[in-house]
């Protein structure tokens, strides 16, 4: 980064500092990952330079003949990847991908249901503080209070109390499985569009690690950077009917230009999604998660759910002495990286929270497996209840394990 360090050495040093910090602690952000260096060649391209308003092959400017051949991979490959008739790659965000279908399908006023953001939902499925609560009448469906687990019995009964125009199923923060079929029973009992947002575990689902909402769910949102180990951004599959509506949607309606340097770095995703490399990958992340869990547990950590078949799990702090803020701050100290999170029915607010979020994509691109996750876990119950220092061990593993 010669140059950059020439022309701006501030904004040189702190991303030199980022990538020391990345490289030297333990991320178990569930929501992140570390893309290829082909990926980040991708995005740093040339093509930042491009405006390409429109789709290949009926654009608003001159020039577009090699941006067009990039989307138009970026779209066969998600194709092939998910088995799915139409796909629109442009949308900037997972949150973008999520605005698009909701404008596309409602007006101003109708009714969607998604689940609440303290039990797992985004903040984009309907939220007071986001626009999807602010523009829609949204009505959020909880987790069972005994199991933490989805009730499908109670959203059955929401959707025929409220009968929402729209279903939103997918989460930010939930360990288990999720049962698109019978979302779509009860999307179809009441008349609704069922949307999946997969954004989580869209790259468990392009490796048949979790079950697809595809020829279930009308519309499917994903972002492309979480387990799916792409660049940051979003993107909607479907059947091709809604192709056209979706398309008007995304540009002219809530975009402008498409980050075209971006769609490439997609591009090259959706082609390593699509080895046998990123199969092994996505059941090494399942295989770690569990791992972790099962360690935890045996050191008599709650878990809500009391496990996890997915990438995530979420540590219940309530009989710990410990609030999610603090044991964040405390994990931070070390090296080892997590969110505080909401726990179902908490009683803290947001900005403290009773619980953590654990996820294990970024540490499986780093090439740890299980008896990592023991180390892992070994380290978390000496920093949460010993309070001791487990910094060497941290620096020790992350050195082993290099980011590429
Ligand atoms: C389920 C879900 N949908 C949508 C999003 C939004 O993605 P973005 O941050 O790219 O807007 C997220 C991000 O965490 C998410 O977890």
């Amino acid at each position: 980064m010669e140059n950059l360090k020439n022309v701006d050495s501030e904004v040189y040093q702190a991303i030199e500092k980022d990538n020391q910090r990345q490289n030297n602690s333990i991320n178990l952000i569930a929501s992140e990952n570390y893309t290829s260096l082909a990926i980040r060649e991708a995005c740093s391209s040339m093509m930042t330079n491009k405006y390409a308003e429109g789709y290949p092959g009926r654009r608003y400017y001159g020039g577009c003949e090699f941006v067009d051949i990039v989307e138009n991979l970026a779209i066969e490959r998600a194709k092939e990847l998910f088995g799915v008739e139409y796909v629109n790659v442009q949308p900037h965000s997972g949150t973008q991908a999520n605005m698009a279908v909701y404008i596309a399908f409602l007006k101003p006023g109708d009714t969607i249901m998604g689940m609440d953001l303290s039990c797992g939902g985004h903040l984009s499925h309907g939220s007071k503080v986001n626009f999807s609560g602010e523009i829609f009448n949204a009505v959020t469906y909880w987790v069972s209070p005994k199991t933490y687990e989805l009730d499908y019995d109670s959203i059955r009964a929401l959707a025929k109390r409220y009968e929402p125009r729209m279903i939103i199923c997918g989460a930010s923060a939930y360990p288990r499985i999720i049962d698109f079929n019978i979302f779509k029973k009860i999307a179809d009992e009441v008349d609704a569009i069922l949307v999946a947002d997969i954004a989580h575990i869209a790259g468990l689902i392009a490796s048949d690690v979790h079950p697809s909402p595809v020829g279930t769910c009308d519309l499917i949102t994903s972002t492309t950077h979480k387990t799916l180990r792409g660049p940051r951004g979003g993107m909607i599959m479907g059947k091709e009917e809604y192709g056209r509506l979706i398309d008007k949607t995304v540009f002219p309606g809530i975009q402008g230009g498409p980050l075209m340097h971006i769609i490439a770095g997609k591009a090259v995703c959706f082609k390593e999604a699509l080895s046998n490399e990123f199969r092994e990958y996505a059941k090494q992340i399942v295989k770690n998660a569990k791992a972790l869990a099962d360690c935890l547990l045996s050191f008599g950590f709650k878990l809500i759910t009391g496990g996890t078949d997915n990438h995530l799990l979420l540590i219940d702090l309530r009989d710990e002495g410990l609030v999610g803020r603090d044991a964040e701050k405390l994990l931070e100290q070390q090296g080892i990286i997590v969110n505080k999170n909401a726990v179902p029915y908490d009683s803290q607010p947001p900005t403290i929270t009773s619980g953590i979020r654990i996820g294990t994509p970024a540490v499986t691109t780093r090439g740890m497996k299980e008896d990592e996750m023991k180390e892992i876990a070994r380290m978390i119950n000496t920093v949460l209840r010993d309070k001791k220092d487990v910094k060497k061990d941290v620096l020790s593993l992350c050195q082993n394990f290099p980011v590429i």
